[in-house]
């Protein structure tokens, strides 16, 4: 078993558990390979009526891991990134999904919440998405869903500036459903997840499946797809994680980005 993603099927929950902790759960192309397998197979087994996705640690997660940005930035990543995998099978999934999110969720982090039917954040939770710092763009057919839940003007800003959302805040502009103390957010999520695999399971993915355009958003995401796959390979993001592996702020205005 990948000991940086943890399963475990209980009583029809599949929990996911994100568990490089000391990399603040920063996701590899072998952990989405991972993630991608498990949302895919819960689809097909009878003992799985709703997946739970949470991480180990004080962050959710740090989004994708910048050193294999970096590496796919210089030409030398993996010729099909599971992140694609995993992206179309969240996306595309009729399983319920709920995510229990402490601490930072970045990038990647926050946008899967975007595919997620129950999200519950505990009161430090602060959603993050950096794209622009990064010189990329949104993915996970973010640049469609997030203006649709939270309007133009809020996700233009989260987007371009990149600043914390907290908590309170995500609730307040529906991309959660509650925000809980830290201590409570294992508990509560485990609680909504047994209340959710306790309905009609025919009935609740029928509705999820009614409830999404798994068309637009594959389309949406093999869009952003082709875009953020050359501004990673622009000199913009080469200087972005350089000054990520070496601590520094970026400085990007002697690029010319055009
Ligand atoms: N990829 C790879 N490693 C990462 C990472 C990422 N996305 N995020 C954090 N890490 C690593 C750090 O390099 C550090 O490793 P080290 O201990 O070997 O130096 C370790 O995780 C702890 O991170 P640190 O920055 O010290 O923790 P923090 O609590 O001060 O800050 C974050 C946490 C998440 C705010 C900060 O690490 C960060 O901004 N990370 C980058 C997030 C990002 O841009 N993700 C891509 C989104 S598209």
């Amino acid at each position: 078993m990948h000991t940086e993603v943890k399963l475990d099927r209980t009583a029809g929950v599949l929990t996911i558990t994100l568990s490089r902790p000391d990399k603040k759960n920063a996701l590899t192309d072998a952990m989405y390979g991972v993630l991608a397998d498990a949302i895919d197979s819960a689809s097909s087994d009878q003992e799985v009526r709703v997946i739970l996705i949470q991480g180990e640690g004080d962050a959710f997660t740090a989004g994708n891991d910048l050193g294999e940005f970096a590496a796919q930035a210089a030409g030398s990543g993996p010729a099909e990134p599971n992140v694609a995998r995993f992206l179309h099978n969240i996306a595309s999934t009729s399983v319920p999904v709920i995510a229990a999110v402490q601490g930072k969720a970045v990038g990647v982090g926050t946008t899967m919440l975007l595919h997620c039917d129950y999200v519950i954040l505990s009161e430090d939770a602060q959603l993050i998405t950096p794209f622009i710092n990064l010189a990329l763009v949104p993915e996970a057919a973010s640049s469609y869903l997030l203006p649709l839940r939270i309007g133009h003007a809020r996700a233009f800003e989260m987007f371009a500036f990149g600043e914390p959302l907290p908590a309170a805040t995500a609730l307040a502009c529906g991309i959660a459903n509650k925000v809980v103390p830290n201590a409570d957010l294992r508990s509560e999520a485990r609680r909504v997840a047994e209340r959710i695999a306790a309905k009609p399971y025919g009935s609740m993915t029928a509705m999820k499946q009614l409830m999404r355009d798994v068309e637009k958003l594959a389309s949406q995401m093999g869009a952003e797809r082709a875009v953020f796959t050359k501004r990673l390979q622009s000199e913009e993001a080469r200087e972005a994680f350089r000054a990520f592996s070496e601590k520094r702020r970026p400085d990007f205005s002697r690029i010319n980005g055009r």
